[in-house]
């Protein structure tokens, strides 16, 4: 008899590390099941069965099939938006072709065991390609299919995933088999995210994070941006109850398979004025990357999150003071001085 388990791809990356942590400690006993390229850090020890592999190995899934049966897959792997530029090629391999073959795996699932798999899949902010600053500073809540026309292969890729999604749960080998595929696709567009915890490596929202947790740690900082750069941003923890509310919410409550989500607005000379309040010696000036300047520049200013407020719910715990004052400021820099 297979196991039935929670699949996390990409568990080690940054928002894989909140989700686990979330999943173990809800007290539903939720078997976990992980997988990164990289070791998962020593504290997570015991709380999932990890395992060291490429979503791109056939091979590691055809067995992973014959002894786990994937209830929920939250598939986080991804190479984000700035590394991704770096290596396109490779970006469309991880983002695409991965996705596609967890889509294809979790169809071969839902046959088996006759039931639906979900599927939940993090999109970006960056699917959204806004075409001038006039634009970006009059349009200040997106709609989720406004300027769809992303500027990165990240945001290309992960455009074409939230389709390939939705293509899966309603039409894929609906023609061809007999044993119907069931995936319950859901797909959250996520805001710059920032953890008190974690760095991420490779995004263009890095400068966010970055420039807390260099104040925090004494080191200079020179952001890549411009300071009246505005994007949305969000808290980890609000980003990993999101997922877990999407996924929780009854399928019948549900209008659509993509939702914005969203909590504050932010220049980085705000958020350098945060940190400068907060640590007062810190020494942050700008070195302007003109290429992730330009994507930046690209992504919308805001959200709009109305669907998702609606449908299930969402609501940030965190806005941008409780953000800074009650989560990030006092986490950090008791990270740092420990
Ligand atoms: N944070 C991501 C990045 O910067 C966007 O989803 O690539």
């Amino acid at each position: 008899m297979r196991e039935k388990v929670i699949l996390i791809t990409g568990a080690a990356g940054e928002m894989g590390q909140a989700l686990v942590q979330e999943l173990s400690h809800d007290g539903a006993n939720n078997r976990i099941l992980t997988l990164d390229l990289n070791y998962m850090p020593d504290e997570f020890k015991g709380m999932s069965t990890h395992i060291i592999g490429d979503i791109l190995d056939e091979r590691l899934f055809a067995r992973l099939v014959t002894q786990y049966d994937f209830d929920v897959i939250f598939h986080l792997a991804a190479l984000l938006s700035t590394r991704a530029e770096f290596s396109p090629e490779l970006a469309h391999r991880v983002n695409v072709d991965g996705t596609l073959a967890l889509l294809k795996m979790a169809a071969e699932q839902s046959q088996a065991r006759g039931r639906p798999v979900q599927f939940i899949f993090p999109s970006s902010i960056a699917a959204y390609g806004v075409p001038d600053l006039e634009t970006k500073a009059r349009d200040l809540r997106v709609r989720e299919w406004d300027w769809n026309m992303p500027s990165t292969m990240y945001g290309c890729n992960k455009l074409y995933c939230e389709q390939l999604g939705s293509y899966f749960s309603r039409h894929y080998m609906q023609l061809a088999v007999n044993r119907p595929v069931m995936i319950d696709f859901r797909s959250l567009r996520f805001p710059g995210l920032i953890s008190a915890f974690t760095l991420p490596t490779g995004g263009t929202t890095d400068y966010g994070p970055e420039m807390i947790h260099a104040a925090a740690k004494g080191e200079p900082y020179a952001c890549f941006v411009r300071e009246d750069s505005c994007l949305p941003f969000m808290a980890m923890p609000d980003a990993v109850r999101s997922l877990l509310q999407l996924a929780n919410a009854p399928r019948a409550t549900l209008t659509r398979d993509v939702y914005n989500v969203t909590s504050f607005s932010i220049t980085a000379g705000e958020i350098r004025e945060r940190v400068l309040a907060a640590f007062p010696g810190a020494e942050i000036d700008y070195d302007i990357d003109s290429r992730r300047q330009g994507i930046v520049d690209s992504w919308p200013a805001g959200l709009n999150d109305k669907a998702a407020r609606r449908d299930w719910g969402w609501e940030p715990v965190y806005d941008i003071d409780r953000a800074f004052d009650e989560y990030l400021i006092p986490n950090i820099r008791q990270r740092y001085q420990n």
